[in-house]
């Protein structure tokens, strides 16, 4: 019997059996992220680092969930600095004390994995060390209220009230995503919010959570490329995203990893 059934806000809600499908997916972008980290150092490309990506998804026997997306011709994206999300590799050379955030989303037996984490190259100012505990617990918290019953403000809640305590800010114009054995799949899931506000988390549901937190203001704005989002301020900005699902008293991380943070030399 087919236990997948969609909630009136449009959210898929999985069978049991298709958690396994998302553990291995997610598993293999984590691992990616993991090999790709030994290359991050100054005077590397984030052309290279997404050359290396897209070889290992192949040779792992998966798909680049990226490439041809939207006319996207990359298996990563990669974020240095003061860029938000969707940075596209190329002959950037990074320097000493950049920091970046690498997302892969990978098709594996039709599920999909997509996870993004932050790097430094070399070694990363105090300030932005300080950016980057910070964006992780945000994600981590945000993670911790993930239960059956809850609800998708109590998520962003608990993200913003991370974050804005800390006095940094936290990005509206991106969100995190339904996902499964599709890309992006209702919900938007907000890294701000309200407790209690927006639809019931129930068991079955596979999403991202993927906030993005700045050092100032949260405006962002898009370069003329149609991709790069970078802060209007210039302040740094971090981001970290795992790809979960809801369980019976609580919710399985699909892409964890030992190496997910730190990554600090
Ligand atoms: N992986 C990104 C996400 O977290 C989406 C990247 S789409 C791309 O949803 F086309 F820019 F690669
Ligand atoms: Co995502
Ligand atoms: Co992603």
């Amino acid at each position: 019997m087919d236990q997948s059934r969609i909630t009136k806000e449009g959210i898929r809600i999985h069978a049991p059996e298709d958690f396994a499908g998302m553990r291995k997916a997610g598993a293999l972008a984590a691992q990616i992220l993991d090999e790709v980290g030994d290359l991050v150092a100054p005077g590397a490309t984030t052309g290279a680092l997404d050359e290396f990506i897209t070889r290992r998804v192949e040779e792992l026997g998966a798909t680049s969930a990226t490439i041809g997306y939207r006319g996207y011709q990359h298996a990563s994206c990669i974020s240095v600095n003061h860029v938000v999300c969707h940075g596209i590799p190329g002959d950037k050379v990074l320097k000493d004390g950049d920091i970046l955030n690498i997302d892969v989303t990978v098709i594996l037996h039709g599920w999909f994995g997509d996870s993004s984490r932050m790097y430094a190259a070399g070694r990363a100012s105090l300030k932005a060390q300080r950016l980057l505990q910070v964006t992780h617990d945000a994600l981590m918290k945000g993670i911790e209220a993930v239960r059956p019953g809850a609800t998708f403000g109590d998520i962003g809640a608990a993200i913003q009230t991370y974050a804005e305590e800390r006095r940094m800010s936290v990005v509206r114009d991106f969100c995190g995503h339904g996902i499964g054995r599709v890309f992006h799949a209702p919900p938007n899931v907000l890294h701000f919010g309200r407790p209690g506000k927006g639809a019931v988390l129930e068991e079955g549901m596979f999403f991202t959570i993927e906030p993005m937190i700045n050092l100032g203001r949260p405006e962002t704005k898009v370069l003329a490329d149609d991709w790069t989002a970078v802060t209007r301020d210039k302040s740094l900005s971090a981001q970290f995203e795992h790809s979960i699902g809801v369980t019976a008293d609580g919710c399985e991380i699909f892409t964890p990893s030992e190496k997910f943070f730190p990554q600090m030399d």
